[in-house]
């Protein structure tokens, strides 16, 4: 019997200990939580409430109060449902989402400041039955904020593209405000045509625009511009801006001060990105000389007197095209006279020449005559 008796409040001992377990002093939080400067940041809470029991013996109530703090040399209060004890760096900025008789404490700071990086404690207070007051802080579930003081600003992406084709350019911005993301907005508005994405990267979302637009000839050295533009709740606006240069190319234009003068060919050449650039001979196909540019515009000189063709030609090629130009040597002034005074040169040596010989038989012609004429022997030999 005695044993049988021990053996029952034993059963209720084991059964009593872990419903006092579970029904504990227990907050589920994020434990750290990173956030980005000027955004705001939700603390998703929810607590456990065990009505005092153990402090004031079974005395009934319900959690009523919900007070965050920040743990610093003198804890402050940065939210508190009587705003006048909210410490005035948090006054305006903080809200209590969730519902402290739903045992949820889930808090948000709106435009988030370097200072507030920390660690945050709640602390839960009820009303008991006889009018006491019950509370708890939850010091051994502290929240750690982080926030970065990074830049802040968007970053934008592009592929370059052909001038007069469609350019996809892409903005984005990490954020972790789920209630109020940033909005993102370009410069290019009169052609704009933007889709925007939301993606979930661990506590942190990234915000995307893609922007397609076709390209034009003024857009060249043209600055796109993204703007994040935040909304700071109370405190009005806050925009943070990222410029950069539209990523636009054109196939090689060989332009028309490309000439040949009296010594030198020279071929001017634009493109973007910058080209390779030969001259070839005749035939088209042997490089008599090649340069792989290194700007835009460039001039590309040949000295036509180390080359003996009629026709040059001079092509460049980038990696949205190609474009070749043929020089006529002949049709060149300058070329001209070079080649008639060098023709005339060897006309007159070939005259000379021609007269030389001339001269040099009618010579000879006499000589033999005289020779006829002045050898008795030359009769008999015939
Ligand atoms: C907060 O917690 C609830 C319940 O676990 C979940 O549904 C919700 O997505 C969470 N919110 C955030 C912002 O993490
Ligand atoms: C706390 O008290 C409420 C009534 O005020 C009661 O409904 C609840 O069951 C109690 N909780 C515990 C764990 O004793
Ligand atoms: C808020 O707190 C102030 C200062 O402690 C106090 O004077 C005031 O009565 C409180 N207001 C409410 C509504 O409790
Ligand atoms: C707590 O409240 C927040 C804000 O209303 C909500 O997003 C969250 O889902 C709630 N959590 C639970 C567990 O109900
Ligand atoms: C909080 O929850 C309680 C009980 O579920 C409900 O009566 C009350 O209206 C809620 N308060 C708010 C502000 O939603
Ligand atoms: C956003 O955050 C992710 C992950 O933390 C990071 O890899 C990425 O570079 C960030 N993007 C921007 C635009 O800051
Ligand atoms: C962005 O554009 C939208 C629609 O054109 C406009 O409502 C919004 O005010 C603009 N935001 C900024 C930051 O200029
Ligand atoms: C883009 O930003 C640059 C530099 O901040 C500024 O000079 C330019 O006017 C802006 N362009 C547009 C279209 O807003
Ligand atoms: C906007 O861009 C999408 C995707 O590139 C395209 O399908 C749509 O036709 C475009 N709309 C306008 C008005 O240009
Ligand atoms: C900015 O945030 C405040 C507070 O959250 C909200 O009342 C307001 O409607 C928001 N404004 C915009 C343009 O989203
Ligand atoms: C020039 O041509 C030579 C021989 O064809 C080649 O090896 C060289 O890479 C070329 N240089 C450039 C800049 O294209």
């Amino acid at each position: 019997m005695a044993t049988r008796q021990l053996w029952i409040i034993s059963l209720v001992l084991c059964s009593a200990l872990p419903s006092a377990a579970t029904v504990n002093w227990k907050l589920t939080v994020t434990n750290n939580i990173q956030a980005y400067q000027h955004d705001c940041v939700i603390i998703n809470c929810t607590f456990e409430y065990n009505n005092c029991t153990e402090e004031q013996k079974k005395i009934q109530s319900t959690p009523e109060k919900g007070i965050w703090m920040k743990k610093e040399g003198m804890d402050v209060n940065l939210y508190h449902p009587n705003s006048s004890q909210i410490h005035s760096d948090f006054r305006g900025r903080t809200e209590l989402l969730g519902n402290i008789s739903q045992k949820n404490c889930t808090l948000k700071i709106n435009n988030l400041r370097k200072t507030d990086a920390g660690q945050y404690i709640f602390r839960v207070e009820g009303i008991t039955t006889k009018g006491g007051i019950c509370h708890y802080r939850y010091i051994e579930q502290p929240v750690k904020l982080k926030v970065f003081n990074k830049d802040t600003r968007p970053v934008i992406t592009m592929d370059e593209v052909k001038v007069g084709s469609l350019a996809t350019v892409t903005c984005s911005i990490n954020y972790t405000c789920v209630s109020n993301p940033p909005d993102l907005n370009w410069s290019h508005e009169q052609r704009e045509n933007d889709s925007i994405y939301k993606n979930r990267h661990g506590d942190q979302w990234i915000l995307t625009s893609i922007l397609t637009f076709q390209t034009q000839e003024s857009d060249l050295d043209t600055m796109i511009n993204c703007t994040a533009k935040y909304n700071l709740s109370s405190s009005g606006y806050e925009e943070k801006k990222e410029s950069t240069l539209l990523k636009l190319g054109y196939p090689p234009r060989i332009k028309e001060e490309s000439a040949c003068s009296k010594n030198q060919c020279v071929c001017v050449v634009d493109s973007r990105p910058p080209s390779v650039i030969r001259w070839l001979s005749s035939d088209g196909k042997s490089v008599i000389s090649n340069i792989s540019a290194k700007e835009y515009k460039v001039e590309y000189e040949l000295n036509i007197l180390d080359v003996n063709v009629g026709v040059l030609y001079c092509e460049a090629i980038n990696r949205h095209g190609k474009s070749t130009v043929s020089f006529s040597l002949g049709s060149s002034l300058g070329f001209l006279y070079i080649v008639i005074s060098g023709f005339a040169v060897l006309i007159i040596i070939l005259l000379a020449a021609i007269f030389y010989m001339w001269r040099f038989r009618i010579q000879k012609e006499k000589k033999n005559t005289l020779y006829m004429m002045t050898n008795p022997l030359y009769k008999t030999t015939e």
